[in-house]
């Protein structure tokens, strides 16, 4: 496939089970609510067409995109939404899907700009979640796995933009940083 070597990490149906175990949980939480599902582009895309058809809530669904300027494969910190939200969040209950929480630079990012909107409550799911490496505060509230450190491709997830379309998960070894600028 490329020069990357590459293990499975987690396979697509290990995956299925835990995407139905949190819709099923989120389910619960906002019984006879509506939701305002925001995607952050682009590696939520898969988890979250997923989830949204294994919930039992309605929902709306809408993306935002958020790029980090620098180098490497870490949030610079310095990041700019460069495709924002078109629904109305003030009022709405938000339950925003992202692929992977690292730094966790871009959600607290996102976050503070969308509470700024008022919405009735908001929350974070995340597909993964690799705690250790925060440099900010940042807790999900609902999370699909916690993984160690590790490069991790598939269902979404990219290297370069490549790998977003395998069905299963894997980490990669890399040698060196495949996030450029712009990749989230
Ligand atoms: P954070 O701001 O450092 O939390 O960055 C989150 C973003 O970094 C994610 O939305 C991903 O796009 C990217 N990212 C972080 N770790 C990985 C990984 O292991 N594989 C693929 N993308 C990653």
């Amino acid at each position: 496939m490329s020069a990357q070597s590459k293990e499975i990490l987690v396979s697509r149906s290990d995956i299925a089970r835990r995407v139905q175990e949190l819709a099923d949980e989120i389910s619960r939480d906002y019984a006879g609510e509506e939701i305002l599902i925001i995607g952050v582009l682009k590696g939520a895309f898969i988890f979250m067409a997923d989830l949204v058809r294994s919930m039992s809530v309605s929902c709306q669904t809408d993306f935002i995109r958020a790029t980090s300027y620098g180098a490497g494969s870490e949030s610079s910190g310095n990041i700019v939404i460069t495709k924002d939200v078109d629904l109305e969040v003030k009022g709405r209950h938000v339950l925003i899907i992202e692929d992977i929480v690292d730094t966790g630079l871009t959600l607290r990012h996102i976050m503070d700009k969308l509470k700024l909107r008022q919405p009735k409550s908001i929350k974070v799911c995340a597909f993964l979640d690799k705690r250790k490496r925060r440099k900010v505060p940042f807790e999900a509230d609902y999370v699909g796995f916690t993984m160690d450190d590790g490069f991790i491709v598939g269902y979404g997830l990219d290297f370069g933009e490549q790998y977003r379309f395998l069905p299963d998960l894997y980490v990669i070894s890399t040698g060196e940083d495949g996030k450029k600028e712009g990749d989230q």
